[in-house]
């Protein structure tokens, strides 16, 4: 692109009226007519508008630094204007500084170690719910969503009770206190009060080490095999809570604020709760908690064809990013099931958010208590207080709101999520139902009945590495004594189901929560039942109902090939000739229009299966005028990847970590980022589908072959670094610098 002098927009700042009364709207008028322009505001800044543009200045920490140093300021330096604060590791480093803290903090906020805090989450949550629970009204701010982060990340910590809400508030007083107001001086002594307290506690731990993170950030070594100082500890450890709090507050502030205006999204969510994973992703995009941060170039560039020089500051808005219409088509409509997950939220690159993982937890729980425990709460309108500005951080400071009162939970049995408390189940049996597909009956350790169900219910399988699986049940309702489920080997999946074909055998135990229905049967004076490979398992349950009852029906059931095909004998025996089975490999591709057309005028259509027959069904039906008697079942916790892996398309090769010390083969069929993490349990990894570059690594030798959607073309060529989450490599070695 040829270089253009870069607009002078002296009116841009994000700290505005115009800009806090509606930031989207802000952004916009900027990205439509000038997206990168330089103001004088607060000392003079390069600002930007575009994903493409934040998104490469974020990852492109070699030109673009998050360094007091480069700033020539001594005050915070991701953020403009730069204010006060204790100086922040690894967020206000550049790498390879960042990388050994990154590394220190890691292992803490992995899935599976955010898995395991999962009960006290949800303690926390329903505690503070309980509380309020039977006044029939509440302050969500100061009730709910400022307590339950700010208790979860001390008490993960390992600080003790009382220093909970002491140090709560200050964190909040910074973000939402005016500039030099009395509350913003409380704020600023709350804070020394906690670097004291992170002191004492560091002391303490090194003495006497606990079960808590502090514990582990003591007892954990450098890259010289030396402890951390305690002032480096002290910046770490400060910035997890100053990260921890106030983020996590602003998004299930502004999430119920949005609810509490749309009663219909509301619903929604309280029907189908598994949607609520999928709609966190277009929560974060639409509200973004960290509106904005900032860079200083450290050499002359250019950013999106316009000249900046060394030195000069760069606003990143990744709320302006989030509504890039070139990203998220009609980004200003909040939708639950939009796929939002390449959002800017969490920020890109080699700074992305380490607690991500952690905040979607906290989040999950406390939406879960609103939803199922005050699902009609109203937010009183008039007295909701936003931040004086929200120009670098964007939350409530009050959502007063109202509800009917309710009992306040016994104990810490609490439902905490909709799905009911977790409980155990242990496979009683495990056997092949088809070519890769491992059939599992699963029964209660203790004997106890299992909770009742209805076809069309599935139950959600937590796995050993925090990964979180639904399956449907297709065995029996009657029978109270096991369930039974089936899972498909997907070897180019996000290993779920890799992993459960790898630890399920007889006297295995998994958490579980559940059963929940999502896909019930309806009554009708006949039935249409579509199942398309590993999606028979809902349908036979429904068969088997159906059956019973003797209702009219018929069963269409598609697949590759016969073996693939699990319980074809069982469901022959059900339907007898109501069923017509379609392997491709004999019959072709089922002619889905002529099959829709045969239904009954009052026929209802079930369909599971792959999500091109859903949406060829789903296309069919509107054709035909019958979109609203099919009922599909998606899950949302499916294990596909965005980027194909084919394990015949892949080569073999040795992977050698050259920090660790260790070299390890990587087969074709499994994915370079499982096979590291055996070696390296504390990889940084989020998206796992090659965009968000949590798990981008440096490449010392090799020749690297890129699967992902971050890298450009140059950096491709270049070879210097790589996602290795779906990137592989085309020699037989490859060295990371891992
Ligand atoms: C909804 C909640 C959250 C949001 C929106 C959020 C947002 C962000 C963003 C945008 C960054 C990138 C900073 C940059 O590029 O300069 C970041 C980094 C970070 N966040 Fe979060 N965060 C959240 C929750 C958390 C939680 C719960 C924790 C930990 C307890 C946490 C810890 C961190 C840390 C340690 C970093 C620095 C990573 C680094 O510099 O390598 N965050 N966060
Ligand atoms: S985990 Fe997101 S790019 Fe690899």
């Amino acid at each position: 692109m040829t270089q253009q002098q870069m607009t002078q927009q002296e009116q841009f700042d994000h700290h505005s009226d115009e800009c806090n009364a509606d930031p989207v709207a802000y952004y916009a008028a900027y990205r439509e007519g000038c997206p990168v322009g330089r103001t004088s505001a607060h000392g003079g800044f390069v600002y930007t508008t575009r994903y493409a543009d934040v998104a490469r200045i974020a990852r492109d920490d070699e030109a673009f630094s998050s360094s007091r140093e480069a700033t020539g300021m001594d005050g915070v330096a991701i953020v403009i204007p730069s204010g006060p604060g204790l100086e922040q590791y690894p967020i206000e480093l550049d790498p390879p500084r960042a990388t050994g803290y990154r590394d220190l903090i890691n292992p803490l906020l992995t899935p599976a170690a955010v898995e395991r805090l999962r009960p006290m989450i949800a303690r926390h949550a329903a505690r503070a719910v309980d509380a309020f629970i039977e006044l029939g009204s509440a302050d969500f701010v100061r009730d709910l969503t400022n307590p339950v982060p700010a208790a979860v990340t001390l008490d993960w910590l390992g600080f003790p009770e009382e220093d909970w809400a002491r140090l709560a508030g200050p964190v909040h007083d910074i973000f939402a206190a005016p500039a030099g107001s009395e509350r913003a001086q409380r704020g600023a002594e709350g804070l020394a009060y906690m670097e004291r307290r992170i002191r004492e506690l560091i002391r303490d731990r090194r003495a006497e080490p606990a079960e808590d993170a502090v514990s582990a950030l003591v007892g954990a070594r450098d890259e010289h095999g030396e402890p951390f100082g305690e002032d480096e500890l002290v910046s770490v450890i400060g910035l997890l809570i100053a990260g921890g709090v106030d983020t996590t507050t602003s998004l299930t502030g502004s999430t119920l604020v949005h609810l509490s205006r749309n009663p219909e999204q509301r619903r929604r969510l309280i029907d189908s709760p598994d949607l609520l994973d999928r709609a966190t992703e277009e929560f974060l995009r639409a509200f973004a908690p960290s509106q904005s941060m900032a860079r200083t170039a450290l050499d002359d560039v250019e950013i999106g064809g316009c000249p900046v020089k060394a030195g000069e500051r760069v606003l990143i808005p990744w709320v302006a990013a989030n509504h890039d219409p070139a990203v998220f088509p009609e980004p200003e409509e909040i939708r639950l099931d939009r796929d939002a997950s390449r959002h800017l939220s969490f920020g890109i690159g080699s700074h992305r958010c380490a607690g991500a993982h952690l905040a979607r937890a906290m989040f999950r729980e406390m939406m879960t208590q609103v939803l199922t425990r005050l699902p009609d709460f109203r937010v009183l309108e008039d007295g909701l207080v936003g931040y004086p500005t929200n120009g670098n951080q964007k939350g409530w400071d009050a959502i007063p709101a109202v509800f009917t009162p309710g009992p306040r939970a016994t104990g810490t049995s609490v439902a905490a999520s909709p799905l009911g408390a977790a409980y155990d189940l242990t496979v009683t049996r495990a056997e092949p139902a088809a070519d890769g597909v491992l059939a599992l009956t699963l029964a209660r350790p203790d004997g106890a009945e299992t909770p009742e169900w209805e076809p069309g219910a599935h139950l959600e399988l937590r796995l050993p590495s925090g990964r979180v699986r639904q399956y449907s049940l297709c065995g029996d309702p009657d029978d109270r004594t096991r369930y039974r489920i089936a899972v498909l080997r997907e070897p180019d999946g996000r290993g779920g189901s890799e992993e459960v074909h790898a630890l399920a055998r007889e006297g295995v135990t998994f958490g579980v929560r559940g059963p929940r229905n999502h896909f019930p049967l309806v009554d009708a004076p006949s039935y249409l039942f579509l199942a398309g490979g590993i999606g028979v398992t809902p349908i036979l349950a429904m068969v088997r109902a159906a059956a019973a009852r003797g209702a009219d029906f018929r069963v269409v059931y598609g697949g590759r090939t016969r073996a693939t095909m699990a319980f074809l004998d069982e469901l022959a025996a059900l339907a007898g000739d109501r069923l017509r089975v379609l392997p491709q490999d004999e019959a072709g591709v089922p002619d889905l229009k002529a099959i829709l057309a045969e239904a009954g005028p009052d026929a209802a259509v079930y369909c599971c299966g792959p999500t091109g027959m859903i949406a060829a069904a789903e296309g069919v039906c509107d054709e035909l005028g019958i979109r609203p008697r099919l009922h599909v079942e998606r899950f949302t916790g499916d294990d596909s990847l965005e980027v194909a892996f084919d394990p015949a398309l892949n080569t073999e090769f040795d992977v050698h970590l050259a920090r660790t010390g260790a070299t390890l083969r990587v087969p074709a069929d499994r994915r370079l980022i499982e096979v590291v993490q055996e070696a390296v349990p504390g990889l940084s990894y989020d998206c796992e589908k090659g965009y968000c570059g949590a798990c981008e690594t440096r490449v010392l030798a090799g020749e690297p072959e890129h699967r992902d959607s971050l890298l450009t073309e140059e950096e491709r060529a270049a070879g210097k670094t790589m996602m290795i989450c779906v990137g592989r490599c085309t020699s037989s070695r490859l060295v990371l610098d891992l």
